[in-house]
């Protein structure tokens, strides 16, 4: 069965259709004076406007009086009025209503649009091997697996990807840093030509020293600096024992950043990096220098992007430096082909910091002018930061570090907090409300991340994301829990659900929402924007929350098939909440 706006709003457009008018402008729409009716249609005035061209008459309180004779005795329908110059309220029927409160409980994704599947892969995550973390990348991880997730929902195959930096100057510093610690390991040994140990040489804490330690000393040292350019240099030309380590350094961080991320409850089917697609990239250019893309620029080898038509400059990319090493915008493109090969993706979304929104325009029209991919195949969704309460971006630690394990403590320990303050979780053992307080906090944050348009920049305020009520992950979180308590008391009472039979006004408007889950993951999807979703939980469980003030479930007075009509209703809801939590990467305890 369609929604109940699409309904209302075929019904709108054929009467406008047979008064001679476009049914374009007669478009149903949620009313924003909900308290007055659900739906509106203002195609009145439009048609008044249209009418009076036409020098026909032209009041748009008569046009309006007409098209509801006409939709009189609507089997949708229940009352229509005319408010102020001739708009429509509209109030659908409980029976309708019913209906499609049946349906969307009988859909196991109540009421989300499947769409023709498309292959999706999602860049996001995009953290660097030794380097340290930032706000940008928690960000990344966070919006992109929702996005990774909204996508799926629509039955889309969809891969995320990590798209690891491990192929820069950091690899270098690390190098010849790990260098003048232990120089007598085989991998410096340019001589050695046995089997390299198994074994890293560094654990994780190693590779977090070493970097800072040697950005520091290059910092004021050029020949350090350098040292660490002839590494990168040497490791890009294939010097055996550095990829050899390289590989370490690669496995050592894979495996924190599975811990980290897997804590935040990010997960990526392909842990791929810059460094993987090294091979391909010697033809890649050869075959961008001889379709005439590819040009010599002072010693350094580039392709122009820039059109007549550009609002600001776009410089061009850069294929190679003049010292021949390989940049951002080489690994870039050359992920283009491995994923081309791989996977012929009908679509890539890099969930990437806004501040690189020119790379991504720079290579994405490489790409497109080599004939490889069409612009609508490319896409950025930019994003902007987290601050601190200092208004700069955000950091768990002195020296600029941001350490999800930090991160994930801070929330924890402020879910803590407002669950002693609420008086939650009192009788539960410590393990479990344990696991409520990650819970808690892990929807926090995320919640008060994905709520923003992905642009805003936001403040890090643990206590404000915690809070219970409001527009807050928790609260969501409640929501949830009660419902999840309402149904385990009626299955402990052997209440058992039936046809939703609707009623009351909260019933109904509850059902209005839940009408509408369809249409806000389609536009969350059209536009990569999760807080669309955000939006749609929160209206739910409002509106939960009236329905449930107005009509008891589990009371003794409550008649028996009344109970299970709004018991089924209160199952249906739960369902879109946790779909709708799931897509937006939230996990709800059991009980709290
Ligand atoms: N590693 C990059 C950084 O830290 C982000 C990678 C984003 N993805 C991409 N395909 N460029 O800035």
């Amino acid at each position: 069965m369609t929604t109940i706006l699409s309904r209302l709003d075929m019904a709108c457009r054929a009467v406008f259709e047979d008064m001679g008018f476009e049914p374009e402008i007669a478009a149903v729409r949620e009313s924003n004076r909900p308290d007055i009716a659900p739906f509106q249609c203002n195609g009145a005035m439009a048609a008044a406007g249209i009418a009076k061209k036409r020098g026909e008459a032209a009041n748009p309180r008569d046009i309006a009086a007409k098209a509801v004779s006409a939709l009189q005795g609507h089997p949708d329908i229940a009352h229509i009025d005319i408010a102020g110059p001739g708009f429509l309220n509209l109030h659908p029927t409980q029976d309708m209503t019913s209906a499609r409160a049946n349906a969307l409980f009988a859909d196991p994704k109540a009421g989300i649009v499947n769409l023709p599947p498309k292959t999706i892969i999602v860049d996001y995550g995009g953290a660097n091997v030794a380097k340290p973390m930032h706000v940008g990348h928690l960000r990344s991880a966070v919006i992109g697996e929702s996005i990774k997730r909204l996508l799926r929902a629509q039955g889309h195959k969809v891969i995320g990807d990590v798209h690891m930096g491990d192929w820069g100057l950091q690899m270098g510093h690390l190098i010849s840093e790990l260098a003048e610690e232990q120089p007598d390991l085989p991998y410096f040994d340019a001589a050695f030509k046995g089997n390299y140990p198994q074994t890293s040489p560094v654990t994780m804490e190693d590779l977090a020293r070493l970097y800072p330690q040697a950005s520091h000393k290059a910092k004021s040292n050029p020949d350090r600096m350098d040292a660490s350019r002839i590494a990168t240099a040497e490791l890009q030309a294939g010097r055996r024992g550095y990829r050899a380590l390289l590989d370490h350094f690669i496995a050592v961080s894979v495996a924190a950043l599975k811990v980290g991320y897997g804590d935040l409850g990010v997960e990526f089917d392909l842990w791929k990096g810059e460094a993987c697609v090294d091979p391909l990239i010697p033809d890649m250019i050869e075959g961008l220098k001889s379709q005439g893309i590819a040009e010599e620029d002072d010693g350094a080898l580039i392709i122009r992007v820039a059109k007549p038509d550009d609002k600001k400059e776009i410089p061009p990319v850069m294929l190679l430096a003049r010292s021949g090493a390989v940049l951002y915008h080489t690994t870039d493109l050359a992920t283009l082909i491995d994923r081309k090969a791989e996977q012929d993706p009908d679509l890539i979304v890099y969930v990437v910091d806004e501040r690189q929104a020119l790379h991504f325009e720079q290579f994405f029209r490489a790409a497109v002018k080599a004939g490889w991919y069409s612009p609508e195949q490319l896409i950025h969704t930019g994003f902007g930061t987290m601050n601190g309460k200092d208004g700069k971006p955000f950091k768990t630690r002195e020296g600029g570090v941001l350490r999800l394990e930090d991160l994930v403590e801070i929330m924890n320990d402020a879910a803590e907090k407002r669950l002693t303050e609420s008086g939650f979780g009192t009788e539960f053992d410590a393990a479990e409300r344990a696991d409520i307080a990650k819970k808690i906090g892990l929807a926090a944050l995320k919640f008060a991340d994905l709520q923003n348009q992905r642009l805003t920049n936001y403040m890090f305020d643990p206590e404000r994301f915690t809070a219970f009520e409001g527009k807050t992950g928790p609260y969501l979180l409640y929501a949830a829990v009660r419902i999840k308590s309402i149904l385990r008391k009626a299955a402990a009472q052997n209440v058992s659900m039936g046809d939703i039979t609707i009623t009351e006004a909260t019933e109904q408007q509850l059902v209005f929402v839940l009408d509408s889950f369809g249409k806000a993951v389609t536009q969350a999807a059209e536009k990569f924007a999760p807080h669309i979703i955000c939006d749609h939980v929160y209206r739910l469980a409002q509106a939960f929350s009236r329905f449930y003030t107005e009509c008891p479930i589990m009371a003794d007075e409550v008649d028996a098939q009344v109970q299970s009509s709004r018991l089924s209703l209160a199952k249906l809801t739960l369902k879109q909440l946790g779909l709708g939590l799931d897509i937006l990467g939230i996990d709800a305890p059991e009980r709290m």
